[in-house]
């Protein structure tokens, strides 16, 4: 390959990891993704440039449409669907590694009639298997989250035997591909099992697991075209492929350690199906309600404040009216912090995306574990629209099906107001004895109304 290109695959590659560590704080993130997208920008330029059996125009026709999918697509989904389609770009990468290892691999068994090496063809059957599973896993995923089909988990009898069978079949079928390159049935039973491997694994996942799912089958899709890149000796591909594979891996970690679970029993489905003991909250607990004029009262006579958003603030698109909540509070010389959990919402960061949206500055957002200990400190915490990541029995209650997920503090605070619309209980399907605490009083109604009028009432004092 000739030294242009591969320095430009080099400076691609820098580029894609300055971008990555661009994206790990939120004043830098903006500018990482430029800085991949040049990177994206330089690979795509380098590969084209070698493309000598299709014509240059098809090749711009098809990246012009790409493009024009890609930023409709991006202007359009709202912020709640970024899950959703992000599963979709997985799930294209992966289909994209499965076609490209399979054509690669018909070529020269099929055309040219050469005989692939040991190192070649595991790499095919990589990009074949992986690359399946990614596809139609991350299309169930898709539909899960959207609506398309139930986002309750799918459990049968002998299901975790079948998917057994099923990969012990798809590895003994890889085996024949490697020994037996000449014939196509091998490959092509292979890359039937990895597709229906992809709807068995995801199906019995619930839909509020999907963001581990989706991170997880990212992972995947960097591993196949990294896989890819072995096959079509692509050292970028390599490269990005691997760099996708493990930033996926380390997200879908740090998700499961936020939520005190393995990625087995995250796998494994059903979370909060049935049988498990939960509690269906609100039966009898006593709680304090409070008014908005009596809420308003509280927050004109305090001088610290920690906010707490949850999946509720994002449902109820309140993030807004929160802007304009912190601004009175400033304006009144309160001190304000947001305390944001790992796991608050539904997908990882979902509640910086949020809160950075309504331009509310990236210092007042503070991570757990540098909040956690000033909770005792605090006049008053807001508690709006969280549940799970608010719960002490994750610290005090064993048997609670959330006991050992670190959860927030709030508890301690001289105060707290939580807004919710009624006594529903969270993703977890528990009760929050937090609700029922001496300190603690409940605003209820939708997050967004609730804040809406919270601030007229704050502006009248
Ligand atoms: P949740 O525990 O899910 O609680 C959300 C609460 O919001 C509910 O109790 C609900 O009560 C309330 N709510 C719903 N709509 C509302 C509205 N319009 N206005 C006001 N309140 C509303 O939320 P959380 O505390 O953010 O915890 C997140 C959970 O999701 C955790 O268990 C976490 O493990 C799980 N999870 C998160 C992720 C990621 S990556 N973020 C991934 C997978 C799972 P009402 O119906 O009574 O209003």
């Amino acid at each position: 390959m000739n030294l242009y290109i591969e320095l430009a695959y080099l400076a691609a590659s820098i580029l894609f990891v300055a971008g990555i560590k661009m994206l790990n704080r939120t004043k830098t993130a903006r500018k990482g993704n430029f800085v991949s997208a040049l990177g994206m920008f330089i690979a795509i330029l380098a590969t084209v440039t070698q493309v000598r059996s299709i014509v240059l125009a098809d090749i711009l026709i098809c990246i012009l449409l790409g493009s024009a999918i890609g930023l409709v697509l991006a202007y359009k989904v709202k912020m709640t669907g970024v899950p959703e389609i992000v599963a979709l770009f997985n799930g294209f990468g992966g289909l994209a590694s499965l076609a490209v290892a399979l054509s690669d691999f018909w070529l020269h068994t099929r055309q040219l009639h050469l005989s692939p090496g040991v190192i070649t063809s595991t790499s095919v059957v990589l990009s074949v298997f992986i690359g399946g599973i990614t596809f139609t896993g991350s299309v169930i995923a898709f539909l899960k989250l959207s609506g398309g089909i139930s986002g309750r988990a799918i459990m049968y009898k002998g299901q975790h035997l079948i998917n057994l069978l099923l990969l012990i079949a798809a590895i003994v079928l890889s085996v024949f591909v490697v020994i037996n390159t000449s014939d196509p049935i091998y490959i092509i039973t292979l890359s039937g099992l990895a597709l229906l491997l992809g709807i068995l694994l995801v199906i019995p996942i619930g839909g509020a697991d999907m963001p581990v799912v989706i991170s997880l089958l990212n992972s995947y899709s960097g591993m196949a075209a990294c896989a890819t890149g072995f096959v079509l000796n692509n050292s970028v591909l390599i490269v990005s492929g691997a760099l996708v594979g493990a930033s996926g891996m380390v997200l879908t970690q740090i998700m499961c350690k936020a939520m005190n679970r393995s990625l087995i029993n995250v796998l494994l489905g059903g979370f909060g199906q049935t049988g498990s003991p939960v509690q269906t909250g609100g039966s009898e607990m006593v709680v304090k309600e409070v008014g908005i004029e009596e809420a308003a009262q509280i927050f004109d006579s305090v001088s610290s404040l920690i906010i707490v958003p949850g999946y509720g603030m994002a449902v109820a698109q309140a993030q807004h009216a929160v802007r304009e909540l912190y601004e009175l509070c400033e304006k009144r010389n309160i001190n304000v912090r947001f305390a944001i959990h790992p796991v608050a919402g539904r997908m990882p960061g979902h509640m910086n995306v949020l809160l950075a949206e309504a331009n509310i500055p990236y210092d007042k957002l503070v991570e757990m574990e540098l909040i956690n200990d000033d909770f005792a400190n605090t006049d008053l915490v807001f508690v709006i629209g969280a549940n799970d990541v608010v719960n002490p029995a994750a610290k005090n209650n064993p048997g609670s099906p959330i006991f050992g997920m670190p959860v927030l503090n709030v508890e301690q605070a001289r105060t707290v107001i939580v807004s919710k619309r009624g006594m529903n209980p969270g993703y977890a399907g528990i009760e929050n004895e937090l609700f029922g605490a001496d300190n603690c009083l409940m605003l209820f109604g939708d997050a967004k109304q609730t804040l809406t009028k919270l601030v007229s009432e704050l502006k009248e004092l």
